[in-house]
């Protein structure tokens, strides 16, 4: 199981010390936000903060784009110390070159979907990713409402993976917490990206350690 903390939800004006905050909570990625303000209606930040905040956590980073042109931000996250990068199938015919293009650079390749958008999207991808993120709340902001309807998406790309013998990971995004991670960890997810949840707890390393405890015993329990 792995804890994904999203710097979107933290201190604005600590990014240095988050990260660092994050790597003493043991959590084994970082996940980055990165908003355009035109694939969603909001903004976040860009590659420089990713290479300030690089040097304070020392495991894998995962940077979400949630960009319409993000062919123009790979190569500065490549460098700027992205260890994975992911884009959305919403982006149509873009995504079989995208993928190409993070492969060039190194770097594993994730696929996002929308809520609203038929899981079916992501099938023809599944082969060429080492990642399939489902979102599991509108992008563009932290703090929202889980969304119950995303569940048999999981579902759908967990019994995808099986059937076809493919080892990409499961992520869930938005929304998650020790209920809705639990119900996501027994529908196949493996990848758990937390924010408001995570941060709005005292202490960041009980409530990671803590979660992963809870997702480690669901996903024994997988449907
Ligand atoms: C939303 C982002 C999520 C968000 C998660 O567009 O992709 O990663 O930061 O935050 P919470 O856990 O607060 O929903
Ligand atoms: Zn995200």
């Amino acid at each position: 199981m792995i804890i994904a903390p999203s710097l979107l939800a933290s201190d604005y004006g600590r990014f240095a010390h988050e990260a660092a905050r994050v790597d003493r909570s043991g959590a084994e990625w970082l996940h980055i936000d990165i908003m355009d303000g035109h694939f969603v209606p909001n903004i976040s930040f860009g590659p420089e903060v990713l290479r300030h905040v690089r040097p304070h956590f020392s495991r894998f980073v995962d940077v979400h784009l949630m960009c319409t042109k993000p062919e123009i931000l790979l190569e500065p996250f490549a460098k700027a110390g992205a260890d994975s990068i992911t884009i959305h199938v919403e982006l149509g015919d873009q995504v079989t070159p995208l993928i190409w293009k993070i492969r060039s650079l190194q770097k594993k390749v994730g696929i996002a979907i929308n809520p609203p958008t038929n899981i079916a999207a992501v099938k023809p991808f599944l082969s060429q990713v080492d990642l399939v993120l489902v979102m599991t709340v509108n992008p563009g902001f932290g703090g929202q409402a889980f969304i119950e309807e995303c569940v048999p998406k999981v579902q759908q790309v967990a019994a995808w993976r099986k059937e076809l013998g493919l080892d990409f990971r499961i992520e869930v995004d938005g929304g998650i917490t020790d209920v809705t991670g639990v119900e996501c960890a027994r529908a196949g997810a493996d990848t758990f990206v937390s924010g408001s949840y995570l941060f709005k707890k005292h202490s960041l390393g009980h409530a990671v350690r803590a979660l992963r405890t809870r997702l480690v015993e669901a996903s024994a329990e997988l449907v």
